[in-house]
C-alpha cells in the first residue's frame, strides 16, 4: 500500500511540474489541445490511467505547428554517449547540423579516401526522428586535411579534388541530406574574399563551382552560402549581399543565405538592422535562416541571473526578427546545452552560451523562444518542396 502511495505521489509530482513548465511558458491553447495524448486501452491498463497524460509542449511542438524548423548542431561524441542528449536533441528540435562530422577532414582526411560513419550516425538518427540535416560544409578555408594544404597542387587538380569532394559527400547523402552550406566564411572581415588555398589555388570562381557541382549531386537539395559577422547592416553585410546578387545574375544555383550569429552579451547586431538585411537578400529571391546562433557571457561583468535575462532577451528577439520574415525559414543554435558549446575551448574560459544549463535544464532563453513562438499569431507558409 504504501508503495503504490508512493507511486501515485510521484505521478502528482510529474503531473504538477509539467504544468508548472507548461503555465511558465504561457501555452497557447491551440498547442496545449495538440498535445493532449489519450491513452490506449492498454496503456491505460498497465499504467493505471483515468485521465489524459498532459504533455509539455516542446520548441519542436511549437515550431512545427507554425511551419517552421528550430534546429541545433550535433556533436557525434554526445550523440553517442549521452541517452539525456539525444533524447533533448530529439524531443527539441526538427533540424540538426552536424557540427564537425561532415567538414572536409572529417569526410576525406586521405586522398579519395572517404569516411563517413560519424556523419551517416548523424543522419541515421535524424531520420529516425524525422528532423532535417543541414549539411555543413562542402567548402570552408578551414579544417582541412594536410595532404590537401601540403599537396602543392596545380589550378587544375584542385579543381578535380574539390568537384570530387563535393559530388561525392552531396551524392552520398541524396534524398538524407536536403539542405546544404556550400560555401562557407568566403567573405573577409574586410569585405574582400578571404584568402584561403580555393581562392589562392583556383581564384574567385571556386565560389561558383562548388554550387554547380553541389546542384549537379543534387539538384533537389537547397543550396546556401553561410557566413558570420554579416547578420546586420554593414561592411561585411554588404559585401555578402554584393556576393550572392552576383552569383544569382550569373545564373549560379543559389537557395539561401545562413546567418550564423555567433553573438555575445556585449556585442551583437540590432534586430532592426538584421531585419533589414533579411529583406534586402528575400528580396532578391533567397531564402534567409539563422544557422549557429550562441550568446558568448564571459566578457559580461553583471551577475549570473542578470547575464542570463539578458540573453533570453537576444534569443526571444532574434526568433522574433526570423518570424517576421516569411523566407526566413530556420532557427538553428549552435548547440543546445551549456555542456556542450565550443565556446570555451576556443576562449579558454567557462561560457554559458546556449538555452539549456549544462544538467539539461531549460534555462530563460529556453521559455524566450517558446514565448515568441506562442505570440506568433499567424501561421506561416509551408516551406518549399524539397524539405
Ligand atoms: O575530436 C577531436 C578530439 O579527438 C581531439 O582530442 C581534440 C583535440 O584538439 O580535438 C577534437 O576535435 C575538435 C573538434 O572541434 C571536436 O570537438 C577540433 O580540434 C576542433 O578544431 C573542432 O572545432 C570545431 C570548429 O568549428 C572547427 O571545425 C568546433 O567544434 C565547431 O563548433 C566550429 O564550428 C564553426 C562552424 O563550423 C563555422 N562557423 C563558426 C563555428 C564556430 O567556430
Amino acid at each position: 500500500m504504501a508503495r503504490v502511495n508512493h507511486k501515485l505521489l510521484q505521478r502528482f509530482i510529474k503531473l504538477l511540474g509539467v504544468l508548472v513548465v507548461c503555465i511558465t511558458a504561457a501555452c497557447s491553447p491551440a498547442s496545449t489541445q495538440s498535445q493532449l495524448i489519450k491513452p490506449t486501452r492498454t496503456a491505460t491498463a498497465q499504467a493505471m490511467q483515468s485521465t489524459p497524460q498532459l504533455v509539455a509542449p516542446t520548441l519542436r511542438s511549437l515550431a512545427q505547428a507554425r511551419h517552421f524548423y528550430i534546429g541545433s548542431t550535433v556533436d557525434v561524441k554526445a550523440l553517442g554517449d549521452e541517452p539525456v542528449y539525444s533524447a533533448t536533441l530529439a524531443r527539441e528540435f526538427n533540424m540538426v547540423t552536424p557540427e564537425v562530422s561532415m567538414k572536409f577532414s572529417e569526410t576525406e582526411p586521405q586522398r579519395d579516401v572517404y569516411t563517413f560513419a560519424k556523419a551517416d550516425s548523424i543522419v541515421a538518427f535524424a531520420q529516425a526522428h524525422q528532423m532535417q540535416v543541414r549539411g555543413h560544409n562542402l567548402v570552408w578555408y578551414t579544417d582541412l586535411p594536410a595532404w590537401l594544404t601540403n599537396g602543392n597542387f596545380t589550378r587544375d587538380e584542385l579543381i578535380a579534388i574539390l568537384r570530387d569532394h563535393i559530388m561525392t559527400e552531396v551524392t552520398r547523402y541524396k534524398g538524407q541530406v536536403n539542405i546544404w552550406d556550400v560555401v562557407n566564411e568566403a567573405v573577409g572581415d574586410d569585405g574582400n574574399l578571404r584568402d584561403s588555398i580555393w581562392l589562392r589555388g583556383i581564384g574567385p570562381d571556386y565560389i561558383d563551382m562548388a554550387f554547380q557541382w553541389a546542384h549537379e549531386a543534387n539538384p533537389q537539395a537547397r543550396l546556401f552560402y553561410n557566413d558570420y559577422g554579416g547578420e546586420g547592416l554593414g561592411r561585411k553585410s554588404d559585401a555578402i549581399y554584393a556576393l550572392v546578387k552576383g552569383m544569382l545574375a550569373r545564373g549560379v544555383p543559389l537557395d539561401g543565405v545562413g546567418l550564423q550569429m555567433h553573438i555575445s552579451l556585449d556585442s551583437y547586431p540590432y534586430p532592426q538592422d538584421v531585419l533589414a538585411n533579411m529583406q534586402r537578400l528575400t528580396a532578391l529571391g533567397l531564402e534567409v535562416q539563422i544557422t549557429e546562433i550562441d550568446v558568448k557571457t564571459q566578457d559580461d561583468a553583471r551577475p549570473m541571473q542578470a547575464k542570463m535575462t539578458a540573453e533570453a532577451q537576444l534569443y526571444g528577439e532574434m526568433l522574433q526578427t526570423c518570424l517576421s520574415v516569411t523566407r526566413c525559414t530556420a532557427f538553428v543554435m549552435w548547440g543546445f546545452t551549456d555542456a556542450h558549446t565550443w565556446i570555451p575551448a576556443y576562449t579558454g574560459h567557462p561560457d554559458y552560451p546556449l538555452i539549456f544549463d549544462a544538467s539539461y535544464h531549460p534555462k530563460p532563453a529556453y521559455y524566450s523562444l517558446m514565448q515568441v513562438f506562442n505570440q506568433l499569431s499567424t501561421l506561416r507558409s509551408k516551406p518549399g518542396p524539397s524539405y
